[in-house]
């Protein structure tokens, strides 16, 4: 599958958030020279051009992406993949764009896919900050998912953590009013800064009173079902995006593809 989009030149220039992070991306990630293993390589190789997409400084047409309207969740970071590929299959009716830089991991979760017959997933191997930031169109997503990112629970580490003020803000920019952001973590003090970030957006409101219960959607994984069983807490915060105008696209936020 190829990103057969340009950029847009009637795109007004981005304002505010973006810019800001055009010059300071967010280094949430250690590019790991993870082995990867010979099913996975071969994931990776043959099945690039079914699911992969390519980084690419244009907004994503979701419809000729996907090749139907339909709502489109965004996954940032997702691992293995394991709960990706499951709540694909559960929701045939969305689809989902997934994205991660660990090279082992996005072969893994184009290996279940095939397993799985799922049509409804692309991926790009690709920073989030830079693919929200350059290929998500405002207004245009459903949902997010930030599922168990990584902590970095050294204080001098917290400025590399996702979960943070600017890029909540453009995340917000980019869901379709009524969409709705998830993030989940088991690191408590990062779940009280995701209800805090979230809580100080304006463009985004809480389902919840503080912590949401675990949608249905999510699946436990196996490390979570680990963690429950030490003790860990597991802390859910899902915010929806709310009618006000976003300073960035300038627009009531609609989305063009029509996607929520
Ligand atoms: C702790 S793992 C969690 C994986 C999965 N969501 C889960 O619940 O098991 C966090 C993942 O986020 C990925 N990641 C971190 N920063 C990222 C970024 N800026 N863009 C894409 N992926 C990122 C990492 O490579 C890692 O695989």
């Amino acid at each position: 599958m190829q990103n057969t989009d340009t950029p847009d030149p009637d795109t007004p220039p981005a304002a505010d958030t973006a810019a800001r992070l055009t010059t300071q991306s967010i280094r949430s990630f250690v590019l790991r020279q993870g082995r990867m293993s010979p099913a996975q390589t071969r994931a990776y190789e043959t099945l690039h051009p079914r699911y992969g997409l390519p980084y690419a400084a244009g907004a994503l047409d979701f419809k000729r992406t996907f090749g139907r309207s339909a709502p489109v969740v965004l996954e940032i970071g997702f691992g293995m993949g394991e709960t990706t590929a499951r709540i694909a299959a559960a929701l045939p009716r969305c689809d989902f764009l997934g994205l991660e830089v660990h090279a082992p991991g996005v072969g893994a979760l184009f290996k279940l896919l095939d397993e799985g017959h799922l049509t409804n997933v692309r991926v790009i191997r690709h920073d989030a900050v830079e693919v929200v930031r350059d290929m998500i169109a405002p207004g245009s997503l459903a949902g997010i998912h930030i599922f168990f990112p990584d902590p970095w629970p050294k204080a001098r580490h917290h400025k590399r953590r996702l979960v943070q003020a600017r890029f909540v803000a453009l995340l917000a920019t980019r869901l379709a009013p009524g969409g709705y952001l998830h993030c989940a973590t088991d690191w408590e003090e990062y779940g009280q800064q995701m209800l805090d970030v979230l809580s100080a957006e304006p463009l985004l409101e809480n389902t919840a009173a503080a912590f949401a219960p675990r949608p249905d959607y999510r699946p436990l994984t196996k490390f979570e079902n680990r963690g429950i069983r030490l003790g860990h807490r597991v802390c859910d915060v899902v915010f929806r995006r709310n009618n006000r105008v976003s300073a960035e696209s300038g627009s009531d936020g609609t989305t063009p593809q029509g996607t929520a």
